[in-house]
């Protein structure tokens, strides 16, 4: 007999079925043995008669986390055993066979409740343990759905995925590289891409106009509740668009998104505000405002827009300057001038998104001028050296780039906030520890002598 998903229970009223999965509860009401039964579909209470000994006698022996195969006729609970509160709890099975397809050792922590209270790096060890539970698998099947609305609507909108390589080279997104020795070069080494930044605006000169993907990006920082070594960006860049263009369609996209997979959410202000940089700071003194009008409301989401940001950060003590974004933003077109004359006052196309006083995404519109694109190389410092490690973006450039500009919002602070979580490890499925360690893998991890030797390294 085929295998029935616990969802579709309802659909089997009097009939005949087996089940499969964990035994999520026992309960020994002395004559009758009851089973809750979970799978990933959903929860069922199986219940073992006393007219048939031998599954009595196997229900007797069945402990929590088994994984089993339940064979038995689908019923209406009598009128005064349903529970309204419960999944399925107007059906209920009754068992004429159980098979132990697996049996489980206790496990090392209380899977039943939500969990905070249990020790992170115990969870973190056991993660496939902690993901039973309901919260966390909750978190991970609406990441899915967002995944998947997010990637249909763009579909929609004309936009193609496209994957970049993971084995890449240095990025100028501020953080440290992860980096992987060549075999082959030996003593030259790949950078893991902080972001796709230039393999998007390449794609833009490839003629692509609409580009999406689901990016990782590593990043050597120190972890915080928002930030991990590994991430996820829905990276995307678009050709021949203004700022507002960019705007208008991560909001219209999210919008939409919320309203299907977090209905019960409440966006505060529409259209989100678009708020000057400058203003904010010194309003809230940050660039990433809270703008909720009830902090305590957990389904309130206050979306604002950052922009007219300074295009550099300071200026340095050498007399250079640091992008306040990266070194390919635009600057406003009005301030173009200021670069040779008032650097430190040229405003940028950068936009930041920001939502419930975190950043949940940046971007820009970018420099498609290479004259200017040298011009910023040198206020920002580039030595020969420098400009030739980008020297393929200038050369593409030579090529016919259509202007461009884009976005990447990052998903799992997006989804640390809709899912209300403390931090974003609580929506990833294997995050890393705070010193960026995977404790059920246990890695970072050394690596044997013949693999150093093979790789040229000591
Ligand atoms: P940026 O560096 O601003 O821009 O990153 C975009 C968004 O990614 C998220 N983010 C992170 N999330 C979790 N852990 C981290 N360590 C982390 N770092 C960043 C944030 C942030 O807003 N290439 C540009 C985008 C562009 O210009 O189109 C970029 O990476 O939500």
């Amino acid at each position: 007999m085929e295998r029935i998903y616990i969802k579709d229970l309802s659909n089997f009223v009097g009939q005949e079925v087996i089940i499969k999965g964990w035994v999520d509860n026992r309960r020994d009401h002395g004559k009758l043995i009851f089973l809750d039964i979970r799978d990933i579909s959903g929860f069922v209470q199986a219940v073992a008669l006393p007219n048939n000994e031998e599954t009595r006698k196997k229900a007797d022996n069945l402990r929590p986390e088994w994984i089993v195969e339940i064979g038995g006729q689908v019923n209406e609970r009598p009128a005064k055993m349903i529970n309204p509160d419960q999944e399925n709890g107007h059906l209920e099975m009754s068992i004429e066979k159980i098979e132990v397809i697996n049996k489980a050792e206790t496990l090392p922590f209380d899977i039943e409740s939500a969990g905070h209270e249990i020790n992170e790096e115990i969870r973190l060890k056991y993660r496939y343990l902690d993901l039973r539970r309901k919260r966390l698998k909750k978190n991970i099947i609406n990441r899915h759905q967002v995944f998947k609305f997010i990637r249909d609507y763009l579909d929609q909108e004309g936009f193609v995925e496209i994957e970049t390589p993971i084995l890449s080279k240095s990025t100028p997104e501020g953080a440290r590289d992860y980096v992987v020795p060549s075999r082959i070069d030996k003593g030259s080494f790949y950078a893991l891409p902080q972001s796709p930044q230039q393999y998007k605006q390449l794609l833009m000169v490839a003629g692509f106009e609409k580009y999406f993907q689901f990016a990782r990006c590593l990043r050597d920082e120190d972890t915080r509740g928002d930030r991990q070594p590994e991430f996820t960006q829905l990276d995307m860049e678009m050709s021949f668009v203004t700022q507002e263009d960019i705007l208008s369609l991560i909001e219209g996209m999210f919008t939409e998104m919320i309203k299907k997979i977090y209905p019960h959410k409440k966006i505060s202000q529409k259209p989100w505000p678009r708020l000057d940089h400058t203003d904010v700071m010194e309003k809230y003194g940050t660039d990433k405002p809270d703008i909720r009008k009830d902090k305590n409301d957990p389904n309130e989401l206050a979306f604002c827009w950052i922009v007219n940001f300074p295009l550099f950060e300071a200026e340095l003590t050498d007399g250079h300057f640091a992008p306040e974004h990266h070194m390919f933003t635009a600057p406003k077109e009005e301030d173009v001038a200021k670069l040779d004359t008032d650097p430190a006052l040229c405003r940028s196309q950068q936009h930041d998104l920001v939502l419930n006083g975190y950043e949940v995404g940046g971007g820009s519109i970018r420099i498609h001028n290479p004259a200017i694109q040298r011009k910023i190389f040198d206020l920002i410092g580039f030595d020969e050296k420098d400009k030739q490690a980008f020297e393929h973006m200038l050369t593409a450039f030579r090529y016919g780039v259509p202007p461009h500009g884009g976005i990447a919002p990052g998903m799992d602070r997006l989804l640390m906030i809709l899912e209300n979580e403390p931090n974003i490890r609580e929506v990833m499925a294997f995050p890393k520890t705070g010193e960026g360690r995977d404790l059920m893998m246990n890695s970072p991890a050394e690596i044997s002598k013949e693999q150093l030797k093979e790789l040229g390294l000591k």
